[in-house]
C-alpha cells in the first residue's frame, strides 16, 4: 500500500520553508508510548463528519407487554457510527464497557474498509491500532465518572493494546486478568503452548470491583470474648525459618503453659520481645530500639491484649519428649508435632532448636489471631477480586494459612465451550470464537451493580447481553445492555446479517426460552443507523429519527414505533413535566399542546419561537427548544481527523 493521496496532496501544497519546518518538527518530536503510522495508512472509511440517526426496526425488536420504551438496545452497523450516536445520547452514562475486539491475528479475523487484514499486510498493526484508537476514544467519553472498561485480548497483541489504552485513558490502568483459554496448545514450531488470554481493565476514579462480602457466619465467639464475634486469622507469613530467622521462635500459652512450635516453612507474622532480647544478648537499650522500629504489635503484646486464640486441647493429646532420642524417634516415625491440616512436621531433625523442646509440653493445635467483627468497617471486609481466572474444575487453595484463600476468584470454562453454548441456543455453529458465558458473566458480576448500564460495541454473538440477563435473573437486578454489532456483510456475502441473525436471535431465544430452558424474560429494541450529511439534517431527518434520538437522550431507551404520533409525540415525562416533539407546527398542533395534561411542557420543534409565542398568547408558558439544535447536539463537535 502506498502513501494515501490526501497526504501527498497536502505535502505538495507546502513551500520549501513549510516543508523544512515540518521536517524539524517531525525529527524533534519525542514521545513516550506507542507510535503507529496513522498518517500512512488508508483512512478508515467509517470515519465521517456526517451525522447518524437511529431507526427502530420493530419486527426485529422484542417489546415487553405494555412498555412504552426499552433501554436494552441492539444497534446494527459499524460501531464507529453506533458510538457517535451514543455520544449524543449516553455521554457519561455507561458504567461498564466490556469488549472483545478482533485480535488482529492475521487469520482473516477482522475487516478494514471492507477488506480482511491478512498476516502479511504491511500496515496491519497500524490499521488495527488506528481502528481501535478511534473507537476507544469515543467509548472513553461514554464512561460514567466511576465507569470501567474491560477489554479481552490475546497474548500476542496485549502489549500493543495496553500501550494504546494508556494513550486513550492515561493513568486509568487498574491491571489485567488472565484467563486460561484451553487445556492444550498447538504451536509446535517453538514447543510452546499458548493457553491464556488477558482482560485489560481501565477505570475512572471511584470504580471498584465488588469483591466478596465476608461471611459473617465465619465470625463466632467460642470463648465468650466480651468484644463479640471474631474469626481466626492466620498468624504466619510465607517465609521459611532460614529466610526469616528472627520470627522463627516458639510461642507459649500463658494460660495452660503449653508450647507451640513455629512452622519452619511459614514463620510467625509478628516479632517476639523474648527473641529480640536474646538477639541483643539482653542489651535493654538495643532491644528497646529494635522494638520501637516495629510496625505492628509483638506476639507478647497480642497475647496480653487477648488477641491470640489458643485452641483448647485435651491433656492426653499434649506431647512431651523426655530426651533428644525420644523426640528424634517420634520425628523419624512421623509421630512428632505436625500441622493439623497439612500434616507436615513442625519439628524436624535439621532444625536448630531441637534441644529446646526436650521436656516441654507441646500442644497439638495452632494458635491464631482474633479478628473481631467490630474491629473494621464492613467496607474493608471485602475479599478483593483475584486477577487469575480459574478453570471450572481447577483446585483452589483452601487452607486458612494461604493468602489466596482470602481472594474472590472468578471461574470460567475454556474457550471451546463457548462455541457449544451458541450452538445449543441457535442450533448451529453460528459464530466463531465467542467468549464463554461464564467468563463474561463473572466479569460483569464483579464490575456491575444491579442497576448499571453495560455496553459491548464488539458484541459478536451477544454473549454480553446474555450475561446481563442471567445476572439479573440471579439477583433480581435491573442491569441494561447496549450491544453494537456489524452485519459482517461483504461483497461476497452481501445479505449476511450477523447482528440480526446471531446476536439478536440469540437474545430473542434467551428471553423467550430455548431447548426446554425457561426464558429469562425482558426486551430489546433493535436499531439501525442512518447517516445524514450535516447540511441535509433539517430536511432529511424524519420525525421518527428525531423521536428516537430524543428518547434515547431523555429516557436512555427507544420508544415503540406506534407511540410516535406524527403531530405531537410525547417522548418522556409525567403529569408534572412532559417532553414533547412536534415535527410540524400548525393550528391543530398548537391546540393539542394547549390542552396537554401536564403542569409544564418542554417542546422540541422546528419553529421554537413560533410555538412559544402562540402558546403565550393563550396564557401558557412553555420551554421551547429548537429541534435542529437537539438533533445536532453531541455529534457535531466530533472531529474525524
Ligand atoms: C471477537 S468477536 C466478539 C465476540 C463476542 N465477544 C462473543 O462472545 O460473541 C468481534 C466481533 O466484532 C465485530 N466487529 C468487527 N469490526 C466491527 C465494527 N467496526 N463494528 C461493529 N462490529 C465489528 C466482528 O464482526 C465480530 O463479530
Amino acid at each position: 500500500m502506498s502513501l494515501p493521496t490526501s497526504l501527498l496532496t497536502q505535502l505538495e501544497g507546502l513551500d520549501a520553508q513549510q516543508l523544512r519546518r515540518l521536517l524539524v518538527e517531525h525529527l524533534t518530536r519525542q514521545k513516550l508510548g506507542l507510535y503507529w503510522e496513522a498518517n500512512a495508512i488508508e483512512r478508515d472509511a467509517a470515519l465521517n463528519a456526517n451525522l447518524v440517526f437511529p431507526r427502530l426496526v420493530p419486527e426485529w425488536s422484542r417489546w415487553a407487554d405494555g412498555a412504552a420504551s426499552c433501554s436494552n438496545l441492539i444497534i446494527e452497523g459499524d460501531n464507529f457510527d453506533a458510538l457517535r450516536l451514543l455520544l449524543a445520547t449516553h455521554r457519561g452514562r455507561i458504567r461498564v464497557i466490556y469488549i472483545d475486539p478482533p485480535y488482529n491475528t492475521g487469520n482473516k479475523d477482522w475487516v478494514y474498509n471492507d477488506r480482511y487484514v491478512g498476516a502479511n499486510d504491511r500496515w496491519r498493526h497500524s490499521q488495527w491500532l488506528e481502528f481501535l484508537y478511534r473507537r476507544l476514544t469515543l467509548a472513553r467519553d461514554l464512561l460514567a465518572p466511576d465507569g470501567v472498561i474491560m477489554v479481552s485480548i490475546n497474548d500476542e497483541n496485549r502489549a500493543r493494546l495496553e500501550l494504546l489504552m494508556d494513550e486513550v485513558l492515561p493513568g486509568r490502568r487498574l491491571g489485567s486478568l488472565v484467563w486460561r483459554t484451553k487445556d492444550t496448545g498447538n504451536d509446535l514450531s517453538y514447543r510452546f503452548s499458548h493457553v491464556h488470554e488477558h482482560v485489560l481493565v481501565y477505570a475512572n476514579p471511584g470504580f471498584k470491583f465488588n469483591g466478596r462480602q465476608t461471611d459473617r457466619g465465619k465470625f463466632r465467639n467460642p470463648d465468650q470474648d466480651p468484644r463479640g464475634e471474631w474469626s481466626p486469622q492466620p498468624l504466619t507469613k510465607a517465609h521459611t525459618f532460614i529466610e526469616r530467622e528472627n520470627t522463627y521462635y516458639p510461642i507459649r500459652d500463658p494460660g495452660t503453659g503449653y508450647w507451640y512450635p513455629c512452622d519452619p516453612n511459614r514463620v510467625w507474622a509478628y516479632a517476639s520481645e523474648t527473641e529480640i532480647m536474646q538477639r541483643f544478648n539482653g542489651d535493654e537499650d538495643a532491644s528497646a530500639a529494635a522494638r520501637r522500629s516495629l510496625r505492628s504489635d509483638t506476639i507478647e503484646q497480642l497475647i496480653a491484649k487477648s488477641l491470640i486464640y489458643f485452641p483448647p486441647c485435651r491433656p492426653e493429646d499434649v506431647m512431651c519428649y523426655a530426651s533428644r532420642e525420644a523426640l528424634l524417634d517420634a520425628i523419624r516415625a512421623g509421630q512428632g508435632p505436625m500441622l493439623p491440616k497439612k500434616k507436615t512436621p513442625l519439628l524436624r531433625e535439621d532444625l536448630p532448636d531441637l534441644d529446646f523442646w526436650i521436656g516441654k509440653p507441646i500442644a497439638p493445635g495452632r494458635p491464631s489471631r482474633k479478628e473481631h467483627w467490630r474491629a473494621r468497617p464492613q467496607e474493608d471486609r471485602l475479599a478483593p477480586l483475584c486477577s487469575w481466572i480459574a478453570g471450572m474444575n481447577e483446585t483452589l487453595p483452601t487452607s486458612d494459612e494461604d493468602d489466596a484463600a482470602q481472594l474472590e476468584m472468578l471461574r470460567s470454562t475454556r474457550g471451546g465451550v463457548a462455541t457449544e453454548e451458541v450452538k445449543a441456543i441457535l442450533g448451529s455453529k453460528a459464530f466463531s470464537y465467542p467468549k464463554p458465558l461464564s467468563l463474561v458473566k463473572g466479569l460483569l458480576q464483579q464490575a456491575t451493580r444491579p442497576g448499571d448500564l453495560v455496553l459491548d460495541f464488539f458484541a459478536g454473538s451477544g454473549t454480553t447481553g446474555h450475561a446481563v440477563l442471567e445476572l439479573n435473573a440471579d439477583d433480581g437486578g435491573d442491569r441494561r445492555f447496549i450491544l453494537c454489532s456489524s452485519t459482517e456483510a461483504t461483497a461476497k456475502e452481501p445479505a449476511k446479517n450477523l447482528c440480526r441473525d446471531v446476536c439478536a436471535e440469540r437474545l430473542r431465544r434467551v428471553l423467550q426460552g430455548y431447548g426446554g430452558k425457561a426464558g429469562l424474560g425482558g426486551a430489546f429494541a433493535y436499531l439501525q443507523l442512518d447517516r445524514i450529511e450535516l447540511a441535509d439534517v433539517a430536511g432529511d431527518a424524519t420525525a421518527a429519527h428525531a423521536a428516537q434520538l430524543l428518547a434515547l437522550r431523555e429516557l436512555g431507551g427507544a420508544i415503540r414505533a406506534d407511540a410516535i404520533d406524527p403531530q405531537v409525540c410525547q417522548i418522556a415525562g409525567d403529569a408534572r413535566l412532559a417532553v414533547l416533539l412536534c415535527a410540524t407546527v400548525d393550528d391543530a398542533v398548537i391546540a393539542r399542546l394547549a390542552a396537554w395534561p401536564a403542569e409544564r411542557l418542554a417542546i422540541y420543534s422546528a419553529r421554537p419561537d413560533t410555538v412559544r409565542q402562540l402558546l403565550e398568547e393563550r396564557g401558557i408558558q412553555v420551554n421551547s427548544y429548537s429541534l435542529l439544535d437537539a438533533l445536532l447536539r453531541g455529534q457535531t463537535t466530533l472531529r474525524t481527523q
